[in-house]
């Protein structure tokens, strides 16, 4: 007897499954984020009778070509794809909504198009016409070279889209804006569920990894930082592309998560101008630049977001306490316990006395750290404002500090090290080497290291007056 087919139901959020609809997520205390999906049957047994063919198995060495690309005709996109798009692979597009991800891959597959490759654009979030007018904003619509090999179609409908790529089978790029908004009849749940998600990627990646086309998934990012549902989708890709940045900010930020063809640790910086996403070759030119110069009580730190490197401002402010209760201490960005501890350690260790004074504490482009590794740049940036000596310009911090004010060292100094040399910076001001169990850190040839032990070196820095 054929069995009924079950459904189950997944967490939206943790991708937990139960057998019945719940209220609230056992497991990760969400609320109302169960859907239901059908349940695939779980093959319990190999067929008898039905024998998969033997394998025929290689030596490890040989000779291996390196991919092909293609030219995107930017240099920073090429550089986080590991050197140009790759035919035939899959690429995720990560970023928060109006961060410009659109944007990026119209001028991406314009560029493609001019090139002579043959480019498709499926959106699925708006209308031709919606397209159009951002490729005259973009100037792209002056380029009749760039417009013969594009072709646009406005469709959420992955079987439609399926019948299209087989039919044309001279498409070299296919671009698919957004994942959450692609449809498959058969997946019964609503656009951007798990489910459909997934069943569409998969049927996705199959055409192109069967018709050879380079496939690239645009894909909304959710607050809390995971791509919208479907974590699932970056095993399923080769590459996975975050693009951040602040929207108050001109800067956007293009990093590599995840990368079969080539390093996780590169980025690529953009600016988002009146027309269109320019090509930031120099980021440290444009970094400085938003920094108003080299004020006192302004430090960089080499922070982590995950497993990603970023370059963040660290800027305090001082001032005289301005009421009879305890002195102020805002903190935007940062933990504020964190905060007292550092005014606490400067103060007992190094007789800086700023106890008494308001302070406030920004870290700039509206980013949010945890890490102890900051601790350094914000010592750095609490010691520039009390001795109004403004940091070395070209220096980056980080490191993690202790109570009795010694500089504690961090995890992946390496990465740290070579995003500090990557935006420009000259000199990175970091926590001794002890030990043996770990190399001591070496950074690209073109930045100093300056190794600090403890909080007393790192106030002799600013000026024989400091502490004072
Ligand atoms: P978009 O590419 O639509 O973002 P996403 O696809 O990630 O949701 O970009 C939207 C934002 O970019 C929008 O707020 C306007 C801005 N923008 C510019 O500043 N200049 C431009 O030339 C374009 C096309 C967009
Ligand atoms: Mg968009």
């Amino acid at each position: 007897m054929a069995k009924k087919p079950t459904s189950i139901f997944i967490c939206q959020n943790c991708h937990a499954r139960y057998p019945k609809w719940t209220g609230r997520c056992d497991q990760c205390g969400e609320w109302n984020s169960l859907e239901e999906e059908a349940s695939t049957p779980t093959p319990s047994k190999a067929q008898p009778g039905k024998r998969g063919t033997g394998l025929k198995t290689t030596r490890l060495d040989g000779t291996a070509a390196p991919p092909p690309r293609l030219n995107t005709s930017m240099a920073e996109l090429n550089r986080v794809l590991g050197g140009g798009l790759v035919p035939g692979s899959v690429v995720l597009v990560g970023g928060d909504p109006g961060i410009g991800k659109s944007t990026l891959m119209l001028q991406m597959t314009c560029a493609l198009a001019k090139a002579h490759h043959n480019v498709l654009y499926v959106s699925g979030e708006e209308a031709i016409d919606q397209i159009r007018l951002r490729a005259q904003r973009l100037e792209l619509d002056k380029d009749p070279k760039a417009l013969d090999q594009l072709d646009l179609a406005a469709s959420i409908n992955v079987n439609d889209i399926a019948t299209t790529l087989e039919e044309n089978r001279s498409l070299h790029v296919v671009v698919i804006d957004s994942i959450q908004t692609m449809w498959l009849e058969s997946v019964a749940s609503a656009p951007g569920s798990v489910s459909q998600v997934r069943n569409c990627a998969f049927e996705l990646i199959r055409l192109a990894k069967t018709l050879g086309f380079a496939l690239i998934l645009i894909g909304h990012v959710t607050k809390e930082g995971a791509l919208a549902g479907p974590r699932v989708l970056e095993h399923m890709v080769d590459a996975v592309l975050y693009f951040e940045g602040d929207r108050g900010h001109q800067f956007r930020i293009l990093r590599a998560a995840k990368n079969r063809f080539g390093a996780t640790d590169e980025i690529g910086v953009f600016a988002m101008t009146d027309t269109g996403l320019r090509e930031v070759p120099n980021p440290s030119a444009l970094f400085l630049a938003e920094r108003h110069g080299n004020i006192a009580g302004s430090a960089v730190f080499a922070g982590l977001e995950g497993t990603r490197p970023i370059l963040l401002e660290v800027q305090v402010l001082l001032s005289a306490k301005s009421s009879d209760g305890a002195p102020r201490r805002a903190v935007l960005g940062w933990d504020s316990s964190r905060l007292s501890m550092i005014l606490a350690v400067l103060e007992a260790r190094c007789g800086l006395k700023l106890g008494s004074m308001d302070v406030h504490l920004n870290i700039t482009g509206g980013l949010k750290i945890n890490e102890p590794a900051a601790d350094l740049a914000v010592a750095a940036a609490l010691i520039s404002a009390a001795t109004g000596q403004p940091t070395a310009p070209h220096e980056a911090y980080f490191g993690e500090i202790g109570l009795s004010g010694e500089v504690r060292q961090v995890s992946q100094t390496a990465v740290r090290l070579k995003e500090i040399s990557k935006l420009g910076f000259k000199q990175a001001v970091i926590p001794r080497h002890v030990g043996t169990a770990t190399a001591r850190p070496k950074g690209p040839a073109t930045l100093t290291i300056a190794e600090t032990g403890h909080l007393s070196d790192l106030v002799r820095r600013f000026s024989p007056a400091a502490g004072s």
